[in-house]
């Protein structure tokens, strides 16, 4: 597992809900891959579900879709042996961290994030938890409690990951050169649409195809899915930049002379919305198909997920103590 020359990685995802086509495109993929070259930590980041509903009908759902989402990870290739896999509030060490963490931010510091508009307007909410305006200070001690060294993730939290940079910059100014100063990586793959041909999927829109869907509700969903809406006929010319049927194409069938064929004779009018579509159903549940079968294997062992998060989450608190004993001497409070 981990080896002291490898640079670090920590990256993970709130558990929310299952994930989809456009978290594979977006991130899962590439994390797959990273684990190769890099040392690294997948974090269930469970405490910050708490910033913007803290309600028991809440609470008592995260560890299910915690569960629900190291699933997710170990069915597309995230490899528990090779990565830590954690949840985060099995860390405590990580609130002490955020804590000593908050004294070297400045609240006006923190009002100034702008994914904290975002979200205050997207939820409606009107007066956030303290807990919501110090998000990304929590997010710093994820980072910073195992030295990570590059943060993977997508264009939004990159003002997180510099929230990050500031207070391990402070942190070494006054105590001493503790923490690397950790990078965002951010992904430069497109965005995958929903499947309403809205910008992109999202749970509350009900426009996802799930890695955790049968290939039935795979095929219904392509069936129904929105394309070029001035094609009327079969034999009118159709549109395929921007179409998401055939951005689907491009990004799920392995068969490129197939793609090719359907795009030359969509733009052409020699074939039907609803062929498109039907060879497109096929081509993603035959992506889809290994996935299904790596996640069954997990599913099958009773108690291998919940050994999964208790293993990773142990070996998060061993790193996560350890960088809290140097904090408490860097700052002669030990
Ligand atoms: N805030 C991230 C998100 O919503 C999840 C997260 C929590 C995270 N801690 C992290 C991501 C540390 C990267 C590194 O997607």
């Amino acid at each position: 597992m981990t080896s002291i020359n490898k640079p670090r990685i920590l990256t993970g995802d709130r558990p929310t809900g299952p994930l989809h086509l456009g978290h594979y495109v977006g991130t899962l993929k590439n994390r797959v891959e990273l684990q190769h070259i890099y040392d690294c930590f997948f974090i269930i980041a469970d405490l910050h579900t708490l910033t913007t509903n803290p309600s028991l009908e809440k609470t008592s759902m995260i560890n299910d879709l915690s569960r629900g989402l190291v699933l997710d990870y170990l069915s597309v290739g995230i490899d528990s042996e090779k990565s830590v896999i954690y949840q985060q509030s099995r860390v405590p060490q990580v609130a002490y961290l955020s804590l000593i963490f908050s004294m070297l931010i400045t609240v006006p510091r923190c009002q100034r994030v702008p994914t904290l508009k975002d979200v205050l307007k997207d939820l409606h909410i009107e007066k956030p938890s303290l807990g919501l305006l110090s998000y990304p200070v929590l997010q710093a001690a994820d980072i910073l409690m195992v030295k990570a060294n590059l943060v993977p993730v997508g264009k939004d939290q990159e003002s997180h990951v510099e929230v990050t940079r500031e207070i391990a910059n402070t942190f070494n100014k006054n105590y001493g050169n503790l923490f690397p100063v950790p990078k965002a990586l951010i992904g430069d793959v497109g965005t995958l649409p929903g499947t309403d041909g809205l910008a992109k999927m999202s749970k509350s829109v009900g426009n996802c195809i799930y890695l955790s869907d049968d290939p039935d509700t795979v095929t219904k969903k392509v069936m129904s899915m929105y394309t070029d809406p001035t094609r009327i006929h079969p034999t009118d010319p159709g549109k395929v930049k921007g179409n998401p049927v055939f951005i689907y194409h491009q990004a799920f069938n392995s068969d490129l002379a197939e793609v090719a064929d359907l795009k030359a004779r969509y733009q052409k009018g020699t074939v039907g919305d609803v062929e498109v579509k039907q060879k497109l159903a096929i081509a993603i549940n035959d992506f889809l198909e290994p996935i299904r079968q790596t996640r069954a294997k997990y599913q099958k062992k009773t108690g291998l997920i919940d050994d999964i998060i208790m293993v990773g989450s142990q070996k998060a608190q061993s790193e996560a103590q350890a960088t809290l004993d140097q904090v408490l001497q860097a700052m002669k409070l030990n």
